[in-house]
């Protein structure tokens, strides 16, 4: 542990600047020896003060600021594509926190530079505070639903067997959509590829925790006998036996433990193989070198696990150094490879998946560098793409009580305690959660106050938790609204306050697939939108 622990304190030093810069998808190892010359943040601070002095500078930005938006200009081009990035768990304080981290508050993300945002209200049918499974719904299926349910509407209750199999409650994906107008359709993720948020893309279930047969056949019972856990869906459910490119982790769900000892699936099935016998130029893939080597013009389809259950975390990937696992940025370059010669387009899903996770263990700097690792494969995606014809739009489906606060000093590490201490004579940290396992590691139960974060063990390494408020085992998700960042056409539908669910079908209208209103109908864009 102490090991990995100091090479991913390495790692994060190197690495933190290249974020800033537009992804270029450099090997990894270029990545670790590419320094920026500004990376001292003394220096760096010490430069972006001295110009924030002069009335010019402000005046100067702003103007510039107004040219940038006087110059834009509607696009109300049908969207040939569409690529939808899910920031899971990104909310707001994750993305002004992830600037400092980058090198300084005045930096942008990827996305923060795309000419029209709006944000995003999360909650779901039966709960203030939503989850991935009913916002994945949402935001993919166009429809509000229950906690830890995907792909169904608010009939079915989670965990309800019966309700599940009754198919008129299912509700269908604008990757849907988007393959019944004939374009092609793909999901990448950072998590298993039956997690709750690509499962949205392509699965119909009353419980997100279906994600093999095992645990269908454990919860249901005989009633499970009609139903298929989210794995089967994907290899042979409508839409899933349809995607073209499918890359992420989680090979568990896929084979029996005689198949791969890593098997969790009791039905004896070898998902991959089917998949591959399926049709000629199927191709499953397990490693990075695997990945990087594969010929869009060979292939029919493509499926890559590439670990067990979730990839690792970007910083842990660096520090490994028999790492096999792609980027999400590489799995997005290999996943438009394979897209872009689709002559009627493609809807495209990607998810920065371990954004969420880290948070539920207060893990902060990894958070705030998943946050980086999705803003690099977005910059990429848009470098790859144009924006006459392919819209690009980057969300979160939740938020996290993650919090920034206090009078840190500008350029000064977001992660270190602020200068002045609390009323209890102890210093605090500008991050913290409200609520979470972290608790018990900073109060001291038998002395019944704060310990001194300077003082706690772990400080500044990567997997350092960030104190929480009340104790739970679990962090939870945030109910205050996301951001939603728009490039391309009909990006301007994207500005206001609206309902999470609305997103796919502005989506669907810019690209005329799906069942409703679109930018073809020429009434609709000549009465409405002209
Ligand atoms: C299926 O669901 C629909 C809509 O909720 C309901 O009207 C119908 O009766 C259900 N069918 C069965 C067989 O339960
Ligand atoms: C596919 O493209 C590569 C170059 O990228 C070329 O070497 C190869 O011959 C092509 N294969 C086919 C079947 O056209
Ligand atoms: C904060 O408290 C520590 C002791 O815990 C003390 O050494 C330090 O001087 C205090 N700093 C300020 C600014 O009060
Ligand atoms: C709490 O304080 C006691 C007594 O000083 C000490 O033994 C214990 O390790 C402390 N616990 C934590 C979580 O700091
Ligand atoms: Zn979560």
């Amino acid at each position: 542990m102490w090991k990995l622990r100091t090479l991913l304190l390495l790692a994060l030093t190197l690495c933190v600047w290249s974020a800033a810069v537009p992804a270029q998808l450099a090997e990894q190892q270029d990545e670790m020896d590419y320094m920026h010359p500004e990376l001292k943040r003394t220096q760096r601070s010490f430069r972006s003060n001295k110009a924030e002095q002069r009335n010019e500078y402000w005046l100067q930005a702003s103007r510039q600021h107004i040219l940038q938006k006087l110059q834009q200009v509607r696009n109300t081009n049908r969207a040939k594509n569409i690529i939808l990035f899910l920031g899971d768990g990104m909310g707001l304080a994750t993305l002004a926190a992830a600037r400092s981290y980058m090198g300084g508050e005045e930096l942008q993300l990827s996305f923060e530079q795309f000419p029209h945002t709006g944000l995003s209200k999360t909650y779901c049918v039966d709960k203030m505070v939503p989850d991935s499974a009913s916002t994945s719904t949402s935001y993919l299926c166009g429809v509000k639903a229950n906690y830890g349910t995907i792909g169904v509407n608010a009939h079915i209750q989670r965990g309800d067997c019966v309700a599940m199999a009754n198919a008129s409650n299912h509700v269908y994906s604008v990757g849907k959509w988007a393959l019944d107008a004939g374009k092609a359709a793909g999901l990448v993720t950072t998590t298993r590829v039956t997690h709750a948020s690509p499962s949205g893309v392509y699965a119909h279930t009353a419980d997100r925790e279906w994600e093999n047969d095992a645990r269908l056949n454990e919860a249901c019972g005989a009633a499970a006998q009609p139903l298929n856990d989210i794995a089967l869906q994907l290899i042979h459910g409508e839409v899933g036996s349809r995607l073209k490119v499918m890359l992420g982790g989680g090979k568990r769900n896929f084979f029996d433990p005689e198949h791969d000892s890593k098997g969790q699936r009791t039905d004896g099935r070898d998902l991959p193989a089917e998949f591959e016998q399926l049709a000629a130029g199927n191709v499953y893939v397990k490693k990075r070198n695997q990945l990087q080597s594969i010929k869009a013009n060979e292939t029919n389809r493509l499926l890559g696990l590439f670990s067990k259950s979730h990839m690792h975390y970007h910083l842990e990937q660096l520090a490994d150094e028999k790492n096999t696992e792609p980027t999400l940025a590489e799995m997005t370059q290999k996943a438009l490879e394979l897209l872009q010669s689709e002559q009627q387009g493609y809807f495209l899903f990607v998810e920065g998946g371990k954004i969420d996770i880290s948070h539920h263990d207060t893990m902060a700097r990894i958070a705030l560098d998943e946050t980086v690792e999705l803003s690099k494969a977005v910059a990429l995606a848009r470098q790859l793409t144009s924006e006459q014809d392919t819209l690009i739009v980057v969300t979160s489906d939740h938020s996290h009580t993650f919090s920034l606060g206090g009078y840190q000093a500008r350029g000064s590490d977001v992660f270190s305690p602020a200068k002045s201490n609390a009323s209890d004579g102890k210093s605090y940290l500008p991050i913290s959660y409200a609520n979470g396992k972290s608790f018990e590691e900073y109060y001291n139960m038998t002395l019944h106050e704060r310990v001194e974060p300077k003082e706690f063990p772990g400080a500044g390494d990567a997997y350092q938790v960030f104190p929480a408020t009340a104790p739970l085992e679990s962090e939870t998700h945030g109910g205050e609204d996301v951001a939603v960042f728009a490039s391309g056409p009909w990006a301007h539908l994207f500005s206001g306050v609206y309902e999470q669910n609305a997103i796919p079908h502005m989506m669907a209208f810019a690209a005329c697939v799906g069942a409703g209103q679109t930018a073809c109908d020429q009434s609709a864009s000549n009465d409405a939108f002209a």
